[in-house]
């Protein structure tokens, strides 16, 4: 048996969004700007933000269960947890120690990685390696943020466009090809242009002092115009390396779905790809920007509605902080 190659299989997958609904119309009450700048510079109608009480380990718990109902599995048959998040419950521990303490786990492994919103394309990349080395069997990945906690409320030019949320996967080792789910995966960063989107202080190089809450540097800053260029170029290029790569074309492919961080961006990276629009899900305009688990909210909520089946093939691309990204070809 050791010599039979170990598979992937993406057993089940859920969601979470907090309740609390907040339109344009809600902000242009508190800063400067109107329903219609907001839905034609970005596509967004709407954000869900979480109760002040609620963490972001609250989030991921609630997708987690989701996504082990929908996997058929038991808790405790979960050995390993990841999750993909840049708005940790506290500085340290790790949010996914909160979560296993929550899902009543005990003793297995768990840590956070931090990628922003390629969050979910390097964690299938880690899940996909661990598993497939034999040294785990069902894999909990998360990606959750609360954003709403990063963002500053006062800057019209970013609080519009985040919300909170989290999405999960149960992915299991199967020696059953038939089954694989994961036909591959391709990541990458550049450092050099970290500081276009960055929460700047409360770390080491700026600990948080009176001077840094005075200069609100313990919310997120973004250089707006250069991260859209970005965004376009890069999903655009690391969409067609991996078909390429896997002699596919978009024409093999059933649904794109990219990170939510704009519909230009979604549109421009679309008609670059030159799919039809029919095969690319949309959710910013419900759920806003909600960093790593917007692919995976909107991977579940074509599954929920039926769209993707057993068979369907997924071109998925994230974009982000550091700045990161990566793509996954899945099949479901
Ligand atoms: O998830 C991580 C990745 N994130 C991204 O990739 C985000 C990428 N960037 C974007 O999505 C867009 O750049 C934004 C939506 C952030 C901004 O759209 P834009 O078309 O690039 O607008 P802009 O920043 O060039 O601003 C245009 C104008 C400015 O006014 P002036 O200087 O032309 O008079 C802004 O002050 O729009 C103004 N503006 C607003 N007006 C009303 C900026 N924010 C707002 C607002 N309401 N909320």
């Amino acid at each position: 048996m050791k010599n039979h190659k170990q598979f992937v299989k993406i057993l089940g997958v859920g969601s979470y969004v907090p309740g609390k609904i907040v339109t344009n119309d809600d902000l242009s009450k508190i800063i400067d700007t109107s329903d219609e700048w907001i839905q034609t510079r970005t596509g967004i109608r709407e954000r869900r933000i979480a109760a002040a009480d609620q963490t972001t380990s609250d989030l991921c718990v609630c997708a987690a269960r989701k996504a082990t109902e929908n996997a058929n599995i038991a808790v405790d048959a979960i050995d390993l947890i990841l999750t993909g998040t840049i708005t940790s419950d506290v500085m340290f521990p790790s949010t996914s120690v909160f979560v296993q303490a929550k899902l009543g786990l005990k003793n297995i492994p768990c840590f956070d990685y931090n990628v922003a919103c390629s969050g979910l394309q390097y964690g299938i990349e880690l899940a996909w390696s661990l598993i497939e080395s034999r040294r785990y069997k069902n894999i909990l990945l998360i990606c959750g943020d609360k954003l709403s906690a990063i963002t500053d409320w006062q800057d019209r030019s970013t609080c519009v466009l985040f919300g909170d949320g989290a999405g999960a996967m149960i992915l299991s080792a199967t020696e059953n090809e038939e089954e694989n789910s994961i036909v591959d995966v391709l990541l990458g960063a550049n450092g050099e242009h970290s500081e276009l989107i960055i929460l700047p202080a409360g770390g080491s190089r700026e600990p948080a002092s009176e001077k840094t809450v005075s200069e609100r540097k313990h919310f997120m800053k973004m250089s707006g115009r250069d991260l859209f260029r970005e965004a376009v170029k890069i999903m655009g290029n690391c969409a067609q390396e991996i078909l390429g790569r896997n002699n596919m074309s978009t024409s093999d492919i059933d649904f794109l779905i990219t990170h939510q961080a704009n519909l230009r961006i979604i549109d421009a990276v679309r008609e670059r790809l030159d799919i039809s629009p029919e095969k690319v899900c949309v959710t910013i305009d419900k759920y806003g920007n909600t960093s790593a688990s917007s692919c995976i909210i909107a991977i579940d909520s074509l599954i929920r509605s039926g769209k993707i089946i057993q068979g369907s093939k997924v071109l998925t691309v994230g974009f982000g902080a550091g700045l990161t990204w990566g793509a996954a070809i899945l099949k479901f």
